[in-house]
């Protein structure tokens, strides 16, 4: 065990621990009635709160790195990389709620209304990642959550108002990649070309096909018919937003 000097990175010290560990105070113990789980819950979301920063945290650092005006192709897999982190924390916080589900409903009503009227809709974390990622106002199903908000957290939801999200970086980066056409590649006109060959493959299969009746034969070509027209609405913007 390394010997600690009073300048040497201290494990509690470093860590903040006594904030961290300083900072659950459940309502039941102001008044005064014994809820064991009150301790459980307010555990549980400082956890997923924390997890949030982390999250945000990622998810800053990949919608800087795709807004550069070229993004180098080890950015790419960095953003992969960070993206992928982001989706195994999500996975890993709701498998949280198995551990609060060990609390049950009588347990949960022990201090539950002491807590009216808290709710995690007004976790401004949640709303701030919802925003980066690219949900916006309008696209909410619900937007009352502003007026559950105190001021202060308030501000800190419209500070994420008009950012770049995450949504936007990865559609202009797309838009920049030059993958879709060189001198020598038309990555439209190569798709099309392959899906078309794959459609009249699966034709020319169905005709000579030993087994299916006339009427089976029918069925399956007007399916692949129906099936190519919705593809070829791809090049075509009034067909394709007759269909939309
Ligand atoms: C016993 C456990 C829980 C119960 C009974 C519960 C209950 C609810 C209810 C009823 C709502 C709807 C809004 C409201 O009426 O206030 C809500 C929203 C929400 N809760 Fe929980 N919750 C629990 C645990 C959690 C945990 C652990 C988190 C983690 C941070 C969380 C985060 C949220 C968020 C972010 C919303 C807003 C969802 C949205 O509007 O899209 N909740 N919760």
């Amino acid at each position: 065990m390394s010997q600690t000097h009073d300048d040497s990175v201290y494990y509690s010290e470093y860590l903040q621990l006594h904030k961290i560990l300083e900072a659950q105070f459940p309502e039941s113990d102001k008044a005064g009635i014994e809820a064991h789980d009150e301790m459980l819950f307010i555990i549980t979301h400082q956890a997923f709160e924390l997890w949030f920063k982390q999250i945000m945290f990622e998810l800053e650092s990949v919608i800087s790195l795709l807004s550069q005006k070229s993004v180098q192709e080890n950015e790419v897999s960095t953003c992969v990389h960070r993206i992928h982190r982001m989706e195994s924390i999500l996975r890993m916080s709701m498998e949280q709620f198995t551990i609060l589900e060990t609390m049950s409903a009588l347990d949960f009503m022990d201090f539950r209304d002491l807590l009216h009227p808290a709710s995690g809709f007004q976790s401004v974390q949640f709303r701030v990642l919802e925003m980066r990622l690219g949900l916006t106002q309008e696209k909410r199903m619900n937007r009352s959550f502003l007026t559950a908000m105190k001021d202060f957290d308030k501000k800190l939801v419209q500070q994420a108002e008009g950012k770049t999200t995450l949504f936007e970086a990865l559609q202009t980066w797309l838009e920049h990649t030059p993958f879709l056409e060189t001198e020598e590649y038309l990555f439209w006109q190569e798709y099309k070309s392959a899906v078309s060959a794959t459609y009249a493959k699966d034709r020319a299969d169905i005709a000579e096909h030993a087994i299916l009746t006339d009427e089976e034969r029918i069925i399956r070509l007007q399916s692949i018919d129906q099936a190519e027209s919705s593809f070829n609405s791809l090049f075509d913007e009034h067909t394709y937003m007759e269909l939309i």
